[in-house]
């Protein structure tokens, strides 16, 4: 294996107007306190991380009024240059969709717009040389079609079955490009064994690890930032030879985000991946 790390261009967004006031996902309890002032500094101790690790971050400015937007997983997908828009499922969500669209027009990406549900990143992972899609809560199935044309690499369908883990980012994280790490029971029985095929030693998760939204963790292909909740992950990750740097993200775990919801991957061109 090699562990050699890969420097990395993000996207992140202040959680300046971060708040749970409405429920999309079953993490989401509008009656639950919040404390936005400890996510604001949860979130820049994150951005700290990657920017200690040699990672260049970005950063679109927060819309008031779209408590979500701090998501920025969710705010496309950026491969070899080009930059796919997203459609969200929920009307809550809708007017990130522009927002994010206008930063990666003036940032100079080549723009898709998609046809269906598409919620980016959280939905769609590159691994090995596929697109691993996932569909059941959010992405629709008809997107997968158009993320393949779009993008030119083959898309693998991953139905999620487990309403915890409605986004692909939170049932299963890519480690580097020929290892992924992901919780089984998440997916379909079809879907779990098109990932035993493709990924025959992958890291296997426990429930325990992704009821704290271990999975949703950022890899540069050496360093893994993680929820420093998920103590199993962490060790079974080391013991494959990877570096494993925990953050708390207790706040923004309460819309039923960690580390990669918060972390778009910008990939520029096919020379830098
Ligand atoms: N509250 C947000 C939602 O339900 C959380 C999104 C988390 N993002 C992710 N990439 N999993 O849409």
């Amino acid at each position: 294996m090699t562990m050699d790390a890969t420097r990395q261009r993000f996207l992140m967004c202040r959680p300046t107007y971060f708040a749970v006031d409405y429920a999309i996902n079953p993490w989401m309890d509008p009656t639950a306190p919040v404390d936005a002032d400890l996510a604001v500094r949860q979130w820049e101790r994150l951005r700290q991380v990657y920017r200690d690790l040699g990672h260049t971050v970005e950063e679109i400015a927060p819309v008031a009024g779209l408590p979500d937007m701090v998501f920025a997983a969710n705010g496309g997908t950026v491969i070899d240059g080009k930059a796919m828009a997203v459609q969200f499922r929920d009307p809550q969500r809708a007017d990130e969709a522009p927002a994010y669209r206008a930063w990666f027009e003036a940032a100079g990406f080549e723009l898709y717009d998609p046809k269906h549900v598409n919620e980016g990143e959280g939905d769609i992972l590159l691994a090995g040389g596929h697109l691993l899609a996932g569909t059941g809560f959010r992405t629709a199935h008809a997107s997968h079609a158009q993320l393949q044309e779009v993008f030119g690499y083959p898309v693998i369908t991953l139905q999620l079955v487990d309403p915890r883990f409605y986004h692909l980012d939170t049932a299963l994280t890519v480690l580097d490009e020929q290892t992924v790490a992901y919780l089984p029971e998440a997916f379909s029985p079809g879907s779990q064994a098109v990932l035993r095929r493709l990924f025959p030693d992958a890291v296997h998760a426990t429930m325990a690890d992704a009821e704290v939204l271990g999975l949703n963790a950022v890899s540069d292909g050496r360093h893994v930032v993680l929820p420093e909740q998920a103590t199993d992950l962490a060790g079974k990750l080391r013991d494959r030879g990877y570096q494993t740097i925990g953050v708390d993200l207790s706040e923004l775990r309460k819309a039923g985000g960690g580390p990669k919801c918060c972390t778009l991957r910008l990939r520029q061109g096919k020379a830098s991946r």
